[in-house]
């Protein structure tokens, strides 16, 4: 880092907060269509920060769902192109009443911003315009070229992203993608991730009498679709935390020793997980480690249920249908496409006689695995040991980024996972917030990225 640079960032300090917080307050919820107009104005936003940083050809491009935010700055001639991915848009925030100050009204509180999106991922796309803003003012000049696509849909699913990847083949021409949408270990050690899980999300909808008919007239004689999906989700996975879909791990690549002693070698704290989710013991699958479990391992969930009468008091009934959304998280070489077939077909195996079972699929996440010893990854590796003044360890992250084997597989280039986020984010919750000294030194992360990258040979 240049001293210019740095005396930059001293200088624009408390505007960057001002415009951290400006970010904050658009409620750009993905998932609910309400809020359509919120994502389409962030991603103007956005765009409007970019050019007023000098980034070329920045454009809010139509996906069918959400827009994409697209801008880039390729004249440094000779240097690799860095195509750097991060999202937009938000979770939901309910319940609203659990947050301390409401998620759209960001509040500086003990170093940490909060607000829906401070960490995930709005905080992330903050730093990489500040980075962006700072390297143009105070050089004119990235050392790297450099292309952006910040996305509106991460948080359901990118189902539109491939398709718009597909039809802008040429503003992907990158010798390297880094997404910025991860973060730090337990106790905020700095953290690069190596590997993020897939996903299969699917819905069981389970129908039997036309309408809830009465439990005695009917009971003993009419099938009951409640009992029916309990059935069927009952087999899906053992009490070893063992997936019973068969061929449910026909792909998994079993972990090697070498995996098993990175994993051991994390610092990991079980009874602080237990007491900062609240549960009374942690649980997985049986024979792996909860890091392993987290990160190596696939997984079977029911993400929610519902059927029948959830009233006060009792109503005497068979319900007419049942339903449970069902979800897999993934890794390598799992396909989600491959896993929802044998889960219909395994689920449709278990239906009993007298209802009729649908099983539809939602969502798909490939899995990613990357190396460290990608020159590219060694790069952010530096980089982050420069801006956080600690070497990041590796680690296999629980959660899943679409796009990230989307671009692996369009683009035939290494994927960089560097993100600031601290692991006490509250990503998804309640008063979800970024450690700020993360979002700043973030900041330095990404220009010391760029500026190693315009001297390493990265094949
Ligand atoms: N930033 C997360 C992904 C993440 C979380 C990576 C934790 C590594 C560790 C991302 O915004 C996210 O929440 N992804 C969703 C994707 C899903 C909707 C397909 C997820 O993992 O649930
Ligand atoms: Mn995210
Ligand atoms: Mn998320």
């Amino acid at each position: 880092m240049t001293a210019d640079l740095e005396a930059f960032l001293a200088e624009s300090a408390e505007r960057r907060l001002a415009s951290y917080h400006e970010l904050l307050r658009i409620p750009s919820i993905s998932g609910l269509s309400a809020h359509a107009g919120d994502c389409r104005r962030t991603a103007e936003w956005v765009a409007a920060d970019l050019r007023a940083s000098g980034v070329e050809n920045v454009d809010v491009s139509d996906t069918g769902g959400h827009p994409v935010v697209y801008g880039d700055w390729l004249h440094a001639d000779g240097a690799p192109t860095v195509l750097v991915y991060g999202h937009y848009d938000v979770q939901p925030v309910d319940p609203l009443d659990l947050w301390k100050h409401p998620p759209f009204e960001p509040f500086v509180e003990n170093g940490r911003m909060y607000g829906r999106g401070a960490a995930d991922d709005k905080g992330q796309v903050h730093a990489h315009l500040r980075a962006a803003e700072a390297l143009l003012a105070t050089r004119g000049r990235y050392p790297v070229n450099v292309r952006y696509l910040f996305e509106g849909e991460e948080e359901s699913g990118s189902p539109n992203l491939e398709a718009w990847l597909d039809a802008n083949r040429e503003r992907l021409k990158a010798d390297v993608a880094l997404i910025s949408d991860t973060g730090f270990l337990q106790g905020n050690r700095p953290a690069i991730c190596l590997s993020l899980r897939g996903n299969m999300y699917a819905q069981i909808d389970v129908t039997g009498p036309s309408v809830d008919v009465h439990s005695g007239g009917y009971g003993g004689a009419v099938q009951n679709p409640a009992n029916a999906l309990a059935w069927i989700l009952a087999e899906l996975k053992g009490r070893d935390g063992v997936v019973r879909i068969p061929g449910f791990y026909d792909e998994v690549v079993p972990l090697s020793e070498a995996d098993r002693g990175q994993f051991a070698s994390q610092p990991f704290d079980a009874d602080a997980l237990a007491a900062e989710t609240g549960v009374p013991e942690l649980a997985g699958e049986v024979g792996y480690t909860v890091p392993e479990r987290r990160g190596g391992r696939p997984t079977l969930d029911v993400n929610g249920l519902w059927g029948g009468f959830q009233g006060e008091r009792t109503k005497t009934i068979i319900p007419a249908h049942a339903h449970a959304k069902v979800s897999c998280r993934l890794v390598a070489n799992q396909d989600p496409l491959v896993i929802f077939e044998r889960l219909r077909a395994f689920v449709l195996q278990l239906a009993p006689d007298g209802v009729r079972v649908g099983v539809t699929l939602l969502d798909t996440a490939r899995p990613l695995n990357t190396s460290a010893e990608e020159p590219a990854v060694q790069a952010a590796s530096r980089a982050v040991e420069q801006a956080f003044g600690a070497a990041p360890l590796y680690q296999r992250g629980g959660g899943s980024i679409p796009v990230a084997a989307m671009v692996r597989d369009a683009m035939h280039a290494p994927v960089v996972l560097m993100g600031f986020a601290n692991d006490d984010d509250n990503a998804h919750a309640p008063n979800e917030s970024m450690i700020l000294s993360n979002y700043e030194n973030g900041i330095r992360a990404i220009v010391h990225f760029f500026d190693d990258l315009a001297t390493t040979p990265l094949a």
